[in-house]
C-alpha cells in the first residue's frame, strides 16, 4: 500500500478522535507558535495537519494566512467539515510532502507534528528538508514534533524514526538554528502514553 492509500484508509475507517495522535487541543504546538512572535498576517503551513484542531485555534487566535497540507483528501475533508463556512479562510493542499513543489520563501512558519518521523528513507528526509529550505523564508520559523527516543517505534502500523533534539537538528543541518525544544507525554484516546519531542528552529541564509 502506498503512502496515500494507507492514510486514506486510516481516515476512512476511524473517527478523528479515535486515532492515537488525537488531541483535543494542540497545546504544545500553539505555545511554540505563539512564542515565535509571528504576526497575524504571516503565512503558516501545517504539514500533515490531517484532521488536527490546530487550524481551528490558529483561526481563533487571528492568523489570517493558514495552509494545511496533507496527503489524505479524507483527512482534509474532515477538518473542513468541522470548520464549516470558516474552512473557506484556509488554504487546503492535498499533496505528499516528499513530492510537492511549494513556492519559494512562501511561508513564515512551518509546523509539523508527527509527520517527519514517518520518513524512514534518507532520500525522503532529504527532499523534505530541501522543501523546508525552499519554502520557508530566511529568518522564518520551523516547528517539528516527532517521537522521542523513548517514544513508540511504530505508529498507525508504520515504522517510524525517533529523535532527540540533537539528532533531529542533524537531519535539518546548519541552515537551521535551534531556538528551543521540549518533551511532551501525549495521552492517546486509548489511555496509553507516547513521548514526543518538539524542536523549534529558525531558518538561516545558508
Ligand atoms: C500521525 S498523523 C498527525 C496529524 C496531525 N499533524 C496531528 O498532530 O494531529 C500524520 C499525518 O501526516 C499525514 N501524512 C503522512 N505522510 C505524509 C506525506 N508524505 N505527505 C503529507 N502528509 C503526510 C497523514 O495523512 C496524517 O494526517
Amino acid at each position: 500500500m502506498n503512502t496515500k492509500s494507507h492514510w486514506e484508509h486510516i481516515y476512512g475507517t476511524k473517527a478523528p478522535t479515535q486515532v492515537s495522535w488525537y488531541q483535543e487541543r494542540a497545546r504544545f504546538s500553539l505555545q511554540f507558535i505563539q512564542k515565535t512572535g509571528i504576526r497575524k498576517t504571516d503565512h503558516i503551513l501545517d504539514v500533515g495537519g490531517g484532521a488536527s484542531t490546530l487550524v481551528d485555534d490558529l483561526r481563533v487566535a487571528g492568523f489570517q494566512h493558514i495552509s494545511v497540507l496533507d496527503v489524505s483528501a479524507t483527512a482534509l475533508q474532515l477538518a473542513r467539515q468541522r470548520l464549516g463556512t470558516r474552512a473557506a479562510d484556509v488554504r487546503w493542499i492535498e499533496a505528499d510532502i516528499t513530492k510537492v513543489d511549494l513556492a519559494e520563501q512562501a511561508y513564515d512558519l512551518w509546523h509539523d507534528r508527527a509527520v517527519f518521523h514517518f520518513l524512514t528513507q534518507p532520500a525522503d528526509r532529504q527532499r523534505y528538508v530541501d522543501t523546508v529550505r525552499r519554502a520557508v523564508r530566511v529568518g522564518g520559523h520551523v516547528i517539528v514534533a516527532t517521537f522521542a527516543p523513548d517514544g513508540p517505534d511504530h505508529c498507525s502500523g508504520l515504522e517510524v524514526m525517533r529523535y532527540s533534539e540533537d539528532s533531529l537538528h542533524r537531519e535539518f543541518g546548519d541552515s537551521f538554528e535551534v531556538m528551543d525544544s521540549t518533551r511532551e507525554t501525549h495521552h492517546t484516546p486509548f489511555g496509553t502514553e507516547q513521548k514526543f519531542i518538539y524542536c523549534y528552529c529558525r531558518r538561516h541564509e545558508k
